[in-house]
Parts: structure tokens; sequence; C-alpha cells
């Protein structure tokens, strides 16, 4: 394909974020900015008084030489503008979660398809060099067989009206543990409680089985005294931890665990280990890697598929939180 001609919806707290890195890696071929509120304009302009910002979206959807679109407003927009920028012939990354419904999210996958356009969603920590180290780190064997996994992501973080934290922070986890275990859950529960907002969960503890016996739980909150990104991968070999949250050291293996010797299980403990990995924005990387299977014509890490399927884990949880939290 010829040149990326972005266009980029939404420049609110996140979206601000992808108009800087599209910026640096397109310049000029970032050609517009879209957000309804005028008042956005003044941040955009901030990164480059070049860039051009408007209101009005259909400048984008009526401009044909816009070939490409990032969708970074909430999630309750996400369907309509990645459908109309579809039916537009643009290539959409758009955030997550890829709509509200998986109804909606199968009608995009289609779309992309019939109009030979990429579909991809904007999990981004499957483009974080540590997640990466740390998949390599199963696949090679380092950890033997996975059994169990557990995601904290908790923070005294932005308290959203329009969704609760299951829907805000858990599909970052979700796709991390999809991606990692590369099959999908047979059974999901999930639990959680409301207490700034009716009917808005705080903390959600969604509680996963994969099959062959592995297990995974997510527990989030936007009601926390400090924040924590951590997640633990357990192996019968040995367990590795990456956290996001700490400046440096994020990314650990321990050579810890339990063995059978003479039919008595026995521990063994040897020392951690500090992972290194490559200091990369999981941002750029994620849109290079948009840009690239545009260019290369090929289907993007987490594409619609792997959205859907955290679309329907999300489903179902929300189903499980709807039963378990009497303030519904
Ligand atoms: N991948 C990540 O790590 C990550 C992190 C944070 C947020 N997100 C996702 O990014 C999206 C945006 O989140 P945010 O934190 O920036 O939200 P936000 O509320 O700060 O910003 C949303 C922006 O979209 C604009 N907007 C709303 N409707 C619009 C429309 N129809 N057309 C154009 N602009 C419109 C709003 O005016 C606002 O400026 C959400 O889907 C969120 O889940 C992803």
């Amino acid at each position: 394909m010829k040149e990326i001609k972005l266009a980029i919806m939404g420049a609110g707290r996140w979206g601000i974020n992808h108009v800087k890195t599209a910026h640096e890696l397109l310049k000029g071929n970032l050609k517009i900015v879209c957000d309804i509120d005028k008042k956005k304009e003044r941040e955009v302009k901030l990164i480059s008084q070049s860039i051009k910002f408007d209101t009005d979206l259909n400048l984008v959807f009526d401009d044909k030489e816009i070939n490409t679109v990032i969708v970074a407003t909430p999630a309750e927009t996400h369907f309509e503008l990645a459908k109309k920028s579809l039916i537009k012939n643009k290539n959409v990354l758009v955030e997550k979660p890829i709509t509200l419904l998986t109804a909606e999210a199968e009608e995009l996958i289609e779309l992309s398809h019939q109009q030979q356009k990429k579909l991809m969603v904007g999990h981004v920590l499957l483009y974080h060099p540590a997640i990466n180290k740390l998949k390599n780190m199963i696949t090679d064997g380092t950890i033997g067989k996975v059994q169990y996994i557990y995601s904290n992501r908790l923070n005294l973080g932005s308290v959203r009206s329009e969704e609760n934290i299951l829907w805000s922070f858990a599909p970052h986890d979700i796709s991390i543990i999809q991606y990692l275990l590369e099959s999908n859950p047979i059974n999901i529960n999930a639990n959680g409680a409301s207490f700034l907002q009716s009917k808005i969960e705080d903390t959600t503890l969604t509680y996963l089985r994969y099959p062959g016996n592995i297990h995974a739980h997510i527990f989030v909150s936007w009601l926390h005294p400090f924040k924590e990104h951590r997640l633990v991968v357990i192996g019968n070999k040995g367990m590795i931890v990456f956290e996001d949250s700490l400046s440096q050291n994020k990314l650990k293996y321990y050579p810890k665990g339990f063995t059978k010797i003479n039919h008595e299980l026995t521990k063994f403990e040897g020392d951690f280990e500090t992972i290194d990995f490559d200091n990369l924005s999981p941002l750029e990387e994620e849109q290079k890697h948009f840009f690239n299977s545009i260019i290369n014509n090929q289907e993007p890490l987490t594409n619609g598929d792997h959205a859907l399927e955290v679309l329907k884990i999300l489903e179902e949880a929300q189903k499980k939180l709807y039963n378990f939290d009497t303030t519904n």
C-alpha cells in the first residue's frame, strides 16, 4: 500500500498520547485530529501548530486521501465511528474495548473483511517489550507448565461514570492472559462492589478457568491508595513477576516452586533474577505495528478476533457482576 494518511478521533486523556506518538512517527501524514470538544484544540496545538484540528468528523469520513483512522473516543462511540470509517474505506485502530456488544464487534470484523481493511484494537500491553519477553519465557519452557496467573491493576485512578472498573481496566489483563495462554476460558466468574457511584463498580475480582487446570484472577480497582500494576505467572518450574508500576527492575524470574522427591513435596527456592527488556514505548510499538500491518498487508496481533474474545469475557463477567453486586 501507499503511504499512511492518518486521522485521529478523540484527543482526550489517552487520545492525546496517540496524537503525540503519531505526530512523531508520521509528521505531516497525521492529516487531522477531530474532537467534538473545541477545547481540545489547545492541547493538540501544544504538540505542534502544524496539526490540523476540527470538531467536524465528516471532514475525516469524506476525505478520500485519509486512508487510516485511530478512534480514541469513549467506548460507547467506538462501534459507530469505527463502522463509519470502515464503510468509508479506511483502516481502523479502535481503542479498547472494541465495542460494548459482541454483535457489534462481529459486525465490524465482517465489515473489515468485506472492505479489505485492517481492523486493530488498542490492547497496548501486547506491544510492551516486557510482555513479549514474558511470553517467550513461557514458550521456551523456562517456567514449565503454566498453573496460575493473577493480575492486580489498582490505583486511585480516573473514576469514570460511563463504565465500571471492569470495562475500564480489565480489558488489558484479559488481553494479556489470552495472549499468554492462547486459549479461551471454560469458566468465568466475577464479583465486585460500588461505593462512589450507584451501579458502577469501583472494584471487581474476575476469576477465569482455562483448559488444562490453568487458573487466573484479575483484581482491578480505582479506589486504592497507590498504583499497583502487577502480573504474576506461576509455572511448575518457576515464576515470573511483571510489575509495571515500578520505576525499574520491572520483570523478575523466580526459580521457585515445589517438586516431588520420594513422593514428598519438596520446596525449591533459587534467587530471583531481574530480566532486561528493550526500553520501547508500547504505544509507539502499537502504532508501528498497525501501520506496518497496513503497508505489508498482514493481520495485526490485536485484530478484531482477539478483541472479540476479550469482549466475550467482559460480557460474561459483567453478567456475573449483576448477580453479585446487590446495589445493581
Ligand atoms: N490502551 C490504553 O492503555 C488506554 C488507556 C486509557 C484509555 N483508553 C481508551 O481510550 C478511549 C478514550 O479514553 P480517554 O481516557 O482518552 O477518554 P476521555 O474521556 O479523556 O477522552 C475522550 C475524548 O473523546 C471526545 N469525544 C467523545 N465523543 C466523540 C465523538 N463522537 N467524536 C469525536 N470525539 C469525541 C471527547 O470530547 C474527549 O475529548 C477509551 O475507549 C478508553 O477505554 C485506552
